[in-house]
């Protein structure tokens, strides 16, 4: 089966169904989903979208600021002033749109109450409780869907980009439901199929988020960068898992939010300790607090510390952060008396497909926005609520560049599409997450937190291994998406290693400093 559309977006959390409102204002959009709808990390998403709407205690310059801060030297300064500016505009458009954010008598804050959280100087951050995301998404789905803005194909994941005379014509996709491969030409395409932190034992990402975006651009030619920065969030749940569940449950994340209204961070000792790495303590860049975790338990030789939230009235703790209350409570705690075990967990990739400000890939017709793209907004270390955001403002960006592709194309009707042909896996199901669990684990030991030659190098090994034994010829989509996983896995490792230096996200034990007259770059890489 062929379908047609003039823009085609693979992907719908923020940054897809912001780039399908604003396509479908002058084209006929097409949406595919890899799950259902609302399976994204902007569902989950829990602290907010930072925008420097307080025009009399913030402004766009503080917000910009605190983003190069946080970016280490590496981001692109005009498409942070991008972002600062015009995230004001999207976000109001967002309220407009009928997004409930919390709200209070507080002034210069438009009458929306606005949080604080790690290393921004000013309270920015627009939130719906703890569940920001879902409200986020809800507004533009339902604005979508609700009018028939745009075809949406739930449950059909992208496989393989279609490629004409270095042309982007679509991709083609299998629709799960009926395991039938079928192909999506469009006149441009735009990817924003979010993270791939999957890749990883420990992560807040839900399990779609398995790098599919920047395999399947990167096996068509498109060029990747800033793969080594991952961002790990300070404070996951620790939870107790099954193995069944390590291969894919997302650990529960503790909002950055939470420190943000006062909650204290304590070893297994019961010693507060943040102090000793940063005058910001709770509230420093989550790269130091994560390494600062780390270290603590390394220190007392435990698998956590704990979030103390003793300086929070029990009332403040259940109207802001409903969803932590009842899941902490759900699993045995109560987070108004009891202290919460938490550690890192892998987050964010701030590296994806190389896009320039319009958000076109080195592809011709071939777009990205998300997570899954990287045009330096993040740097090498994302500022909290700074996502959402970049999701919503390049979103609507690509999708305005797209525009200009589509206009005088007509399909050629000799196009060859070589759609792959997907059968029953050669691998057992048990095989297949075996392997997922060895390229998760090698990350998270080889290409964690701390990272060095040796380590990196051992995690190379052990996914080079899982390469020779599962060969190069997926046969279904779980294939593809294992082999998707490693590809993301070996991009990350390799850039890794590459960078012999430390900076924002990327500790390397072996060159613990930050070496700027060698490394004020990005790395790229082309297959
Ligand atoms: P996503 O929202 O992940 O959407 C990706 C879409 O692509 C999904 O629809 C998925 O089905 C689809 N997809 C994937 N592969 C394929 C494929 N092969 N074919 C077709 N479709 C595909 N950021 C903030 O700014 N503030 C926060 O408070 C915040 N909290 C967070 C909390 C959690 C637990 C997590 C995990 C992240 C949080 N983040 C937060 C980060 C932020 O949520 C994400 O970076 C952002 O939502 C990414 O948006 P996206 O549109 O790029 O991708
Ligand atoms: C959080 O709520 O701590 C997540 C915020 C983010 O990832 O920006």
């Amino acid at each position: 089966m062929i379908e047609k559309s003039d823009i085609l977006i693979i992907g719908g959390g923020i940054a897809g169904l912001r780039a399908a409102l604003t396509a479908s204002k002058f084209c006929k959009v097409t949406v595919l989903l890899k799950g259902r709808i609302g399976e994204s990390a902007t569902e989950k998403a829990q602290g907010g979208i930072a925008a420097a709407i307080d025009q009399i205690k913030d402004s766009t310059l503080y917000h910009l600021e605190d983003t190069l801060d946080a970016g280490a030297g590496l981001c692109d300064e005009e498409a942070v002033r991008i972002l600062v500016n015009e995230g004001v505009d999207r976000v109001k458009e967002l309220i407009q749109m009928g997004a409930q954010f919390d709200r209070a008598e507080t002034e210069g804050g438009g009458g929306f109450a606005l949080a604080l959280e790690g290393a921004h100087k000013r309270r920015r951050i627009l939130h719906a409780g703890d569940q920001t995301g879902m409200e986020i998404e809800k507004t533009l789905g339902y604005t979508l869907l609700k009018e028939g803005l745009a075809e949406v194909a739930a449950e059909t994941p992208g496989i393989s980009l279609i490629i004409e005379n270095g042309r982007c014509l679509g991709v083609h996709a299998q629709d799960l439901k009926t395991g039938e491969v079928k192909t999506y030409l469009a006149k441009a395409t735009i990817l924003a199929t979010g993270g791939l932190c999957q890749v990883y034992l420990y992560t807040t990402n839900p399990t779609v988020a398995t790098g599919d975006g920047v395999a399947m651009a990167y096996r068509a030619g498109a060029e990747v960068q800033d793969m080594e920065f991952i961002q790990f969030h300070p404070t996951a749940l620790v939870q107790f898992t099954e193995f069944s569940d390590i291969v894919a449950l997302p650990q529960f994340l503790i909002s950055e939010a939470v420190r943000g209204e006062g909650g204290i961070l304590l070893n297994n000792r019961g010693e507060r300790f943040m102090e000793k790495y940063h005058v910001k303590m709770e509230l420093a860049p989550r790269d130091v607090v994560s390494r600062a975790i780390f270290e603590e338990m390394r220190a007392t030789g435990a698998d956590h510390v704990y979030l103390s939230l003793v300086g929070i009235s029990a009332e403040k703790i259940t109207k802001r952060f409903p969803l932590i209350y009842k899941t902490c409570l759900e699993r045995g705690l109560d987070i108004t008396r009891d202290n919460i075990p938490v550690a890192p967990a892998a987050h964010y990739s701030m590296g994806g497909v190389r896009t320039d400000l319009e958000g076109r890939t080195n592809i011709h017709g071939l777009y990205a926005a998300g997570e899954c793209s990287s045009l330096g907004v993040h740097g090498a270390n994302r500022l909290a609520s700074n996502s959402l955001l970049d999701g919503l403002v390049f979103g609507h960006r690509a999708a305005l560049s797209a525009r200009l592709q589509i206009m005088d194309f007509e399909f050629n009707s000799n196009i060859k599409l070589d759609a792959p042909k997907f059968e029953s896996s050669k691998l057992k199901e048990v095989e297949i997450q075996r392997y997922k669990l060895v390229i998760k684990s090698a990350m998270w030991q080889g290409t964690g937190i701390i990272r060095s030659a040796e380590t990196l190098n051992a995690a190379l090994h052990r996914l080079e291994i899982v390469e020779k034994q599962i060969g190069n010829a997926p046969i279904s989509f779980e294939e593809q998406e294992l082999m998707n996983m490693l590809l993301a896995a070996k991009l990350i490792t390799r850039a890794a290693l590459d960078r012999t230096e430390s900076r924002g996200a990327h500790y390397r034990s072996d060159h613990p400093k930050r070496d700027d007259p060698n490394w004020i770059r990005h790395l790229t890489y082309k297959t």
